[in-house]
């Protein structure tokens, strides 16, 4: 091969990689907006819109399928959790009902406390009805088929496994958070564990008035 032609083809294989740097750069510059500007499942959302929770499809304690739209108007404050939880769940709960007690009756008439279990194959309608009754009178235990669980999950970016246990049984990790839902059922704040019922009820009071 002459000198020139060794050249040319030196030039061509520069030029070549030199493009595909530029698409590898493009390529990265773009998923890096879509992050900063919320693409799917990134918090901050559209103008700024978190894009945690929305529809679901689930079933109640009376075994009755519906959806957010039975709480229309209502603010909802929704846990994710499983009857069977030894502790974080029973906490949790317990500490949504003591925020609920602290609210003046009109107030507390306006908030829906949600508790969606993750653990469906054990959780049935009936035991969710009796486990959300036990932590407070208007708490609305929620169950589903697996594929409708997942759905509300994913919605609310909730992870959650079985994880077998020595004893042949298993339990599930899942992620602990008090979602505040506004009137329209969008986001409005969260808390993560041990918050102060105090709190919660301050965040509560001012979803239903906003
Ligand atoms: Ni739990």
């Amino acid at each position: 091969m002459s000198e020139p032609k060794k050249r040319n083809i030196v030039r061509w294989v520069i030029f070549g990689f030199a493009w595909i740097c530029l698409l590898f750069a493009g390529g990265a510059a773009y998923v890096a907006l879509q992050i900063i500007e919320g693409g799917p499942n990134q918090e901050g959302g559209i103008m700024g819109q978190p894009t945690v929770g929305g529809p679901f499809v689930l079933v109640n304690g009376n075994g009755e399928t519906l959806t957010e739209k039975a709480f229309d108007g209502k603010v909802m404050a929704v846990y994710f959790g499983f009857t069977y939880c030894p502790d974080v769940c029973p906490t949790e709960l317990a500490i949504v009902a003591d925020a609920i007690d602290l609210l003046p009756a009109n107030v507390a008439a306006n908030v829906a406390p949600l508790f969606i279990t993750i653990d469906p194959d054990r959780d049935t309608p009936e035991l969710v009805k009796e486990y959300a009754a036990n932590f407070h009178e208007n708490m609305v235990g929620l169950t589903g088929t697996p594929e409708q669980i997942a759905a509300a999950g994913k919605a609310y970016r909730v992870y959650y496994a079985k994880r077998e246990t020595e004893s042949g049984s298993y339990t599930m990790d899942h992620t602990s958070y008090i979602y505040i839902m506004d009137k329209q059922g969008r986001y409005y704040r969260h808390f993560r564990m041990n918050s102060a019922p105090e709190e919660i009820a301050e965040a509560l009071k001012a979803a239903v008035a906003g």
